[in-house]
């Protein structure tokens, strides 16, 4: 009962802020001026039933396949003024050609919205999300998302089905690839870059795409990390865990939402009116619309939520699901549903005008080929700027794991490099999944990266070894008798670019294939090993993390990954990156993330009596937020401006941060909060800010954090969301296990 009280306080509350909100145009993505209004209002009233149900309708063409069906009649339902939207459909002349079918041969010449999957690059392809998000770069992260919308609005897209805000903390996910990774405050804060590099500063300038914040919510969730799997968390852990991401991108003004195929807590999120009715569009009043995923109504049929498509379809629209993406049951069911009473025309109205008014926004009634433009189409796509952006994003996504004895970075004059592994000449595996209008051919390889970086000055001996996957050892003796003529040996393995992304899930997590034993038998020779990683998700490679003497994670690093791969083995780039996402020793010990509760019998290892494992410690192989540097770096003088502080201040804390080491270079320092005692026990440490900073060898500088009582929030067993008086524990570091701290109390 107190809940519900509480509940609809809060319910009450956010709607005075909401009105007051779009009355006074404060929130970034109120509504648009009073003119569109009017013009949706007046489109509206000349609408048909069928008509309002074509604009709610999704269908993709037949130029690729994101999912299990396809419907090859678009082209005629686009004709009949039955469908509003279509995806997978892109290149200035397609669309146009699609675009007048909607314009010229239907009653009313409504356009067409054009949407597509256009994740990490349209054509010029940056590194995976999950590896953009290692560089904690906000700055190269927006700039990533500017130069995928600059190409793919060129190419006649509208809109994007990105950024994919997911939290994953179960690697074995594949999609944890095309997310921010496991951690809250870091996706949040990367959810916004997106959101802001998508959307630009709006859409006067055809240089921007509407994007879509997805798959709300908690997809990430899903049990045993198997794809499309059920989830069913609290919701202290959705509002804290989970939500927040969607919540950054909504006040970062995104102007689409894309429901999960997921349940919680047994009811779809398709048509989950709490999290869609009274969460986004109330309590967020979010003003954009929501797609469902790919027929993820139909599918609630399977999940046992729905007798039939039918009542499928009534369920989602009433719980406030926009677009039907691909399913066709509006397209088949909705007309019957209103004249039946069960839904309500307002609320296909108001679907419809949400719709609608994207495509006002977007200008597409002044001109609807305004974004199909061949000539900036070939201008722009893969112009040498986004070449450039690509790389740099590139660079700074890497992630040094370990570097025995300062192995790397390479000297350039080495006389014999040897170049092998099932990896180091794959052009399409660079790009990993969802590579949109990517092509592999674009794509420069480790070893072409490297040929260019050394210019025949060094003899490069390339041996593929292996393939990544299967039990063909037959490629061993060349790749080691090519390791015995070289001073180095560089050794590109992990997984294939498919190995990873939707439907991807592996119990295994370790390198697949032979590979591991083509690795070990490379150190085996005594010549010095970098390995070099690629993959979309943490692998478990405990043998490699104790022998390999140099380890570089570099994802799937894009179209221009071989460049900036060997801009860091030859030391023309000093690594930077941190883990986004912590990788485990092995898969027994998944779910593992940096922030978990401490349980009350904390791992003591003289305590039989704890919480532990027999075979294998607690900690990861690498935690969150780790990430090596060719420098080093120490932290020193950590204080605070004021040891009590009460909920009207804020905490300066202060830090020294000196490059101790042989470079120039950049590091990320993190502050972490523990919230001692709480009415619900809190995490063991949390993310709460982070800042890049560029050392000079030698140099020091002091950085400071803010932090205030707001910052400290979560949601009690009430479901409030406040700060709680009492002892804070706090560190600033490298990483997450960073070790030099202080406290602070909260008085009230
Ligand atoms: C995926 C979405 C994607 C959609 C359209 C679905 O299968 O889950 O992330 O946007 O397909 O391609």
């Amino acid at each position: 009962m107190k809940k519900i009280i509480h509940i609809t306080a809060l319910l009450v509350v956010a709607y005075l802020m909401n009105s007051f909100v779009l009355r006074s145009g404060i929130m970034k993505n109120a509504l648009p001026d009073k003119t569109v209004e009017q013009r949706v209002d007046s489109l509206l009233a000349l609408m048909t039933l069928e008509e309002k149900i074509g604009q709610m309708t999704l269908f993709t063409s037949d130029w690729e396949m994101t999912g299990p069906t396809l419907r090859a009649t678009y082209k005629e339902d686009i004709r009949k003024g039955r469908v509003g939207a279509i995806f997978n459909a892109h290149t200035a002349a397609y669309t146009k050609e699609l675009q007048r079918l909607a314009v010229e041969e239907t009653r009313l010449g409504i356009p067409l919205l054009f949407g597509y999957d256009v994740i990490h690059g349209y054509k010029t392809i940056f590194p995976i999300p999950l590896g953009e998000s290692a560089s904690w770069d906000l700055t190269a992260i927006e700039q990533g998302a500017r130069v995928a919308a600059i190409e793919a609005a060129a190419s006649g897209l509208h809109w994007t089905f990105a950024p994919m805000v997911d939290i994953a903390r179960d690697p074995r996910w594949g999609r944890i690839s095309e997310g921010a990774g496991e951690d809250t405050y870091l996706g949040s804060a990367i959810a916004v870059a997106r959101v802001k590099g998508f959307q630009g500063t709006g859409f006067d300038n055809t240089d921007a795409v509407l994007a879509c914040a997805k798959h709300y919510a908690a997809y990430g969730a899903a049990q045993a990390g198997r794809d499309y799997h059920t989830v069913d968390i609290s919701e202290q852990v959705m509002r804290e865990v989970y939500l927040p991401p969607f919540k950054a991108a909504a006040d970062a003004g995104v102007w689409t939402f894309m429901n999960a195929f997921n349940e919680w807590n047994g009811i779809p999120a398709t048509a989950h009116d709490y999290l869609l009715k009274d969460i986004l569009k109330w309590e967020w009043a979010f003003p954009g619309f929501v797609v469902t995923d790919y027929t993820s109504i139909n599918e609630m049929v399977p999940h046992g939520y729905a007798s039939d498509y039918k009542h499928a379809g009534e369920l989602s629209v009433n719980a406030g699901v926009d677009m039907d993406m691909q399913g066709a049951v509006y397209y088949n069911h909705l007309a019957d549903l209103v004249r039946e009473g069960k839904v309500k025309e307002s609320r296909i109205d108001d679907a419809v005008r949400r719709i609608l008014r994207m495509k006002f926004m977007l200008g597409l009634f002044e001109d609807p080929y305004r974004f199909s433009n061949a000539e900036r189409e070939k201008r722009l796509i893969m112009a040498p700027e986004h070449l450039a952006a690509a790389r740099d994003m590139a660079r700074k996504s890497l992630v040094l794991l370990r570097n025995e004895k300062q192995l790397l970075p390479l000297p350039k004059t080495m006389k014999t490099l040897a170049v092998i592994g099932p990896l180091a000449d794959s052009k399409v595996d660079m790009l990993g999944n969802w590579s949109a209008a990517g092509d592999a051919k674009d794509c420069v390889t480790l070893l072409e990266g490297i040929r260019t970086k050394l210019q025949g000055s060094t003899q490069i001996i390339y041996e593929k070894g292996c393939n990544v996957d299967g039990t063909d050892r037959t490629g061993f003796a060349k790749a080691l008798a090519a390791a015995k003529k070289a001073q180095v040996i560089l050794v590109a393995v992990g997984e294939a670019g498919w190995m990873s992304g939707e439907a991807a899930s592996r119990t295994d997590i370790s390198l697949p294939g032979v590979q591991e034993d083509l690795v070990k038998a490379l150190i085996a020779t005594g010549k010095p090993v970098v390995v070099v990683l690629m993959n979309g998700r943490p692998l478990t490679i405990p043998w490699i993390a104790d022998n390999a003497p140099a380890i570089l994670e570099t994802w799937f690093a894009g179209t221009q990954g071989g460049h900036a791969i060997s801009d860091v083995l030859f030391g023309d780039y000093n690594p930077s990156g941190k883990l986004p996402v912590t990788f485990p020793r092995n898969v027994g010990q998944i779910p593992l993330f940096y922030n978990p509760k401490n349980t009350g019998r904390p791992m003591n290892p003289n305590d039989k009596y704890t919480s532990k494992y027999l075979d294998a410690p607690n900690t990861p192989q690498w935690p969150f937020g780790f990430g090596l540097s060719y420098t080093t770096f120490e932290y020193s003088d950590l204080k605070t401006d004021k040891k009590e502080f009460d909920r009207n201040e804020t905490v300066t804390i202060s830090v020294k941060v000196a490059n101790t080491g042989q470079y120039d270079g950049e590091e990320t320092a993190q502050l972490y909060v523990r919230d001692l005692v709480g009415s619900v026990t809190r995490p063991v440490r949390e993310l709460k800010g982070f800042q890049k900073v560029f050392l000079k060898k030698g140099e020091s500088k002091v950085i400071q954090f803010k932090l205030r009582a707001d910052d400290l929030r979560f949601y009690n067993a009430d479901l409030q969301f406040r700060a709680e008086p009492g002892d804070f524990d706090l560190w600033v570091g490298s990483h997450s296990d960073a070790t030099l701290g202080t406290r602070i109390v909260l008085t009230r």
